[in-house]
């Protein structure tokens, strides 16, 4: 009998890290789309040309995302959104999402083009997907579908 432990603590013991790391990436995964839903909820909902007019709040968001700030519960919802966003370029929202996701793109890619840099170097540092990116950012039926 004793002589089975250590072998059956060894099976038991790697089922549990099995278990441990399944559920640890599915956490992760519900937590991400938790966030990014969050944050496509919050797009249903704000004025984001008023948010982008104003700079303190902008800068507080890239700082964010770019890890050299603290963030707010909305940032971090955005940060964690960003890397499924930019990959999907928001193929799963509505108009007023995409718009709004548009918007603020194009906002940061003109207004701060160095704070767009680093954004894109943390990413899309192989810059595989920088073409798909322009011609969703340039789109032009959506510019202005959402009004405010
Ligand atoms: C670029 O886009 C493809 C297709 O959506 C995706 O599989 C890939 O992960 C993306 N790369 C980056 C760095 O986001
Ligand atoms: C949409 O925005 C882009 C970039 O600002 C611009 O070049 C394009 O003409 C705009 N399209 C419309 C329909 O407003």
């Amino acid at each position: 009998m004793m002589r089975n432990t250590p072998a059956r603590w060894a099976c038991t013991c790697s089922l549990i890290l099995v278990a441990s790391s399944i559920i640890t990436t599915l956490v992760a995964a519900i937590t991400t789309s938790e966030r990014e839903r969050n944050f496509l909820r919050m797009l249903d909902v704000i004025d984001v040309d008023l948010v982008l007019s104003n700079q303190r709040i902008v800068t507080k968001y890239v700082r964010c995302v770019l890890r050299t700030g603290s963030c707010s519960p909305e940032g971090r919802d955005l940060k964690q959104a960003l890397p499924h966003l930019f990959k999907n370029l928001c193929e799963q929202c509505n108009v007023r999402q995409t718009t709004g996701l548009r918007k603020i793109f194009r906002h940061v890619k003109l207004n701060r083009p160095d704070d767009w840099k680093k954004v894109m170097q943390i990413y899309d540092p192989k810059r595989e997907n920088v073409s798909r990116l322009d011609i969703f950012i340039r789109n032009e039926k959506n510019n202005n579908s959402i009004p405010g």
